[in-house]
């Protein structure tokens, strides 16, 4: 016992309330403590590196603390063998296998999207796993369904930019053919079917920047009919507005960096799926090989934002639609596309299939590219930059920023043309984003009519 008399006050008190609760202080104390007895009092250098640690009942946070730790303590070496042999269960051993705050949001997000359409109906149990980028999890996805030559992959023409350029130059090479459409042309997705080794029909509803919808019940069914899996990407609806494995989806894909996380401020990004055990196994090796794990801070800012998500997104989409009202009525707007419009193509399958329509709108400007870009310099209140789902407005050009790779033949062929603004509306109050977008499409408008009538001295 003298060894625990040179204790620091801190331990002295673990040691004493172990020995009166007889409690399994936590392993690394009880290894201090040892050690210390073993070989005599800690040098000044090893009270330096060594933690110690408080006794587990004393810590009760009510927020999950963020693991700032990049490895854990290993179980008994047994024990650690059958978990790196995969024969037991993992625990936390090693942050790319998975981090106490990556797991929790992993369970919280498996729980939304599988969470009843209908009242009466029993939640879905389906796995998540969690990526450090809605694009490292969106790869993941393509690289896990092990595609080889003369498989093909199934898309629209307009799906966000970097997944068509991950497609284009990561997926093509390998002799994957990757087909790309509108699916909302049923027969020519049937005839993509019947003509190819479609492994994978991959949607994005709704799209970014071009806001269509595809009828995601029918396609599924569509794909599982040919043996192909099914994937949709749903970031700009969240969970709270559509749950696409209640339309048949074999996956789910996020960029949980958007309106998720909400606040502008996480970079993470989730899988979710239907087959447990491919989850558990495929899928959760394609993050611990490539390395693309969410970093605890992101994860825990995450769940902060995963808590307001039904209330923001209600918000979201009320200002959305209010926005979408007041460009329709512009003269300077050529179009809005907005899924609540009833004038939008897709109006009515978003209304079968989502709860409201979101929080992202588009509009093409009077003017072309130069009218869209003057729009952009002369906003006031919005905000330019190319994410999206944040707490203010939004505003970027998707031809000349998100979506630029993408061929320009493609982009035009799918509604992402030149004069396209994408809106990301925030919470504030829409009044303030109408008065922005007014007054920059009215200041924008006669410095391009001087211009074509030859005003000289006059930007473009
Ligand atoms: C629809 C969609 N999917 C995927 C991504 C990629 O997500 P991240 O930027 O988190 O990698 C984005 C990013 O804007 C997106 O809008």
């Amino acid at each position: 016992m003298a060894a625990v008399e040179r204790l620091p006050t801190c331990l002295k008190q673990q040691v004493s309330l172990r020995a009166r609760l007889n409690y399994g202080v936590v392993r690394l104390v009880e290894t201090g403590f040892d050690m210390m007895a073993n070989e005599g009092a800690q040098t000044f250098q090893s009270i330096c590196c060594t933690d110690p640690v408080l006794p587990a009942d004393t810590i009760r946070p009510h927020i999950q603390p963020i693991y700032a730790t990049s490895t854990f303590v290993y179980p008994p070496p047994d024990e650690a063998i059958q978990v790196f042999e995969e024969v037991k269960e993992r625990p936390y051993l090693y942050n790319r296998w998975g981090t106490p705050n990556s797991h929790l949001v992993e369970k919280k997000l498996a729980a939304l999207e599988g969470f009843p359409d209908r009242s009466g109906s029993s939640p879905l149990q389906l796995e998540a796993v969690l990526f450090s980028s809605g694009m490292a999890a969106i790869s993941s996805l393509f690289l896990s369904l092990g595609l080889r030559p003369g498989d093909a992959i199934v898309t629209q023409g307009n799906i966000y930019g970097t997944t068509t350029e991950f497609l284009d130059v990561m997926v093509t090479p390998l002799g994957v053919r990757v087909i790309y459409g509108e699916l909302q042309d049923l027969d020519w997705v049937e005839m993509q079917f019947r003509q190819n080794k479609v492994r994978l029909l991959y949607m994005e509803s709704p799209t970014n920047a071009t806001s269509r919808c595809c009828d995601i019940r029918t396609l599924a069914a569509l794909a599982h009919a040919y043996g192909a899996k099914a994937a949709v990407d749903s970031t700009l609806a969240t969970p709270y507005l559509q749950r696409p494995f209640f339309l048949g989806v074999d996956f789910v894909v996020h960029s949980a960096t958007k309106f998720l996380n909400g606040h502008s401020n996480s970079l993470t990004g989730v899988v979710i799926g239907k087959d447990a055990a491919f989850m558990k196994t495929e899928m959760w090796r394609m993050r611990k090989l490539l390395g693309g794990c969410a970093g605890s801070f992101d994860a825990w800012l995450l769940n902060m934002g995963l808590k307001t998500l039904p209330m923001r997104m209600e918000r979201h989409c009320a200002n959305a639609m209010t926005i979408a009202t007041a460009l329709e009525r512009h003269e300077e707007v050529k179009c809005v596309r907005y899924l609540g419009l009833p004038s939008h193509s897709d109006h009515a399958v978003a209304k079968r299939q989502m709860k409201a329509f979101g929080g992202v709108l588009s509009f093409e400007v009077r003017g072309g590219r130069d009218a869209a870009v003057g729009v952009l310099r002369l906003l006031r209140r919005c905000t330019m930059t190319a994410t999206l789902g944040a707490m203010d407005t939004l505003v970027q050009h998707p031809a000349l920023m998100t979506h630029i790779k993408v061929p320009k033949e493609q982009r035009e062929r799918h509604g992402i043309s030149d004069d396209l603004l994408r809106v990301s509306v925030g919470i504030e109050d829409p009044e303030e984003v109408i008065a922005d977008l007014t007054q920059a499409l009215e200041a924008s408008a006669p410095r391009r009519l001087s211009a074509v009538r030859g005003v000289s001295g006059v930007p473009v």
